[in-house]
């Protein structure tokens, strides 16, 4: 056997700075290594160190998140310290060492099984963190905002813009399972500023949002009926609509909506219109 895991191994046991709350992107490296030793090694006591070593990083990271909690429900924004200190910031649609460190805070449960998916909708994957994030410098939201994420899923978006802004949100979700993990969630972490639903964002009501998320929730004809009812509340006042994935391209065409230029897939796009009243050219572009 190579002497370099039992060394790493060796070197992991003593670093005292390790077991510093502070060093959370370094457990989770670590973390990730000795899972992925794990599957290469066949010594019963080389398993046994390296269990032992991933349950004491887990168990670490675990006090951190209810500290992190805590902050949270005495209304501090605890994720503000974390967000540019754990990952530089890549593109894509994959996850990061942040979204390791929302789901171990806002510890949703996930249900086991969602219902099969009518056609057009889109099954549920979170908006990886960092995302969320982009959206929230980028949104610059304030008190009189409402956020209403259209295919909530189980309200990361939702929660973590209440958590970090002055706006109030809303999802609107047609799974039951995803809002009652998304509402124990908000419960639990005392987020008074959210609330979710369960509709079919087509039958959702839209009058209140001022920015209306979308992660590709939907396709086809479910997502024309949905811009179009979009359209409809567009034409009585000024929102925005912000999209992630390939709905983005969908939404980019639409002829009523200003704004998203240059944005591909891999980053939230930001789409304003300011009130047309049906007229198609009455709207000034806004880059975010
Ligand atoms: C790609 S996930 C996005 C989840 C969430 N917006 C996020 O970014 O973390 C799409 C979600 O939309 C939901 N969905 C699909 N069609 C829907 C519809 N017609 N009305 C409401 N929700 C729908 C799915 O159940 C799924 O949870």
């Amino acid at each position: 056997m190579s002497r370099a895991l039992p060394e790493w191994l060796d070197r992991i046991e003593a670093d005292a700075l390790l077991r510093e709350p502070s060093r959370l992107r370094e457990r989770l490296d670590a973390l990730d290594r000795l899972e992925l030793y794990a599957d290469g090694a066949d010594a019963p006591a080389l398993q046994a160190r390296l269990q032992a070593r991933r349950s004491e990083l887990e168990s670490i990271n675990q006090r951190l998140y209810a500290d992190l909690r805590r902050d949270l429900r005495a209304g501090r924004n605890a994720f503000a310290p974390w967000i540019e200190a754990l990952e530089p910031s890549p593109g894509g649609d994959g996850y990061d060492y942040r979204d390791d460190l929302v789901s171990g805070v806002l510890a949703l449960d996930e249900p086991a099984n969602a219902g099969p998916l009518p056609p057009d909708m889109v099954f549920y994957q979170p908006t990886p963190a960092r995302h969320v994030f982009d959206l929230v410098r980028r949104a610059k939201l304030g008190d009189d905002d409402v956020l209403v994420d259209l295919g909530a899923g189980l309200g990361i978006v939702p929660l973590l813009v209440a958590m970090t802004t002055g706006a109030r949100t809303v999802g609107v979700e047609r799974e039951e399972a995803y809002v009652d993990a998304s509402r124990r969630c908000a419960e639990h972490l005392g987020v008074s500023r959210t609330s979710f639903e369960c509709a079919d964002a087509r039958e959702a009501d839209l009058t209140q949002g001022t920015l209306f998320y979308l992660y590709t929730p939907f396709t086809g004809s479910v997502m024309r009926s949905v811009l179009d009812a979009l359209r409809a509340e567009a034409a009585r006042r000024a929102l925005r609509i912000a999209t992630f994935g390939p709905c983005t391209r969908v939404v980019a065409a639409e002829p009523w909506l200003r704004g998203g230029a240059g944005v591909g897939e891999d980053r939230v796009a930001l789409f304003e219109v300011s009130g047309f009243g049906g007229g198609r050219d009455a709207v000034g572009p806004r880059r975010a």
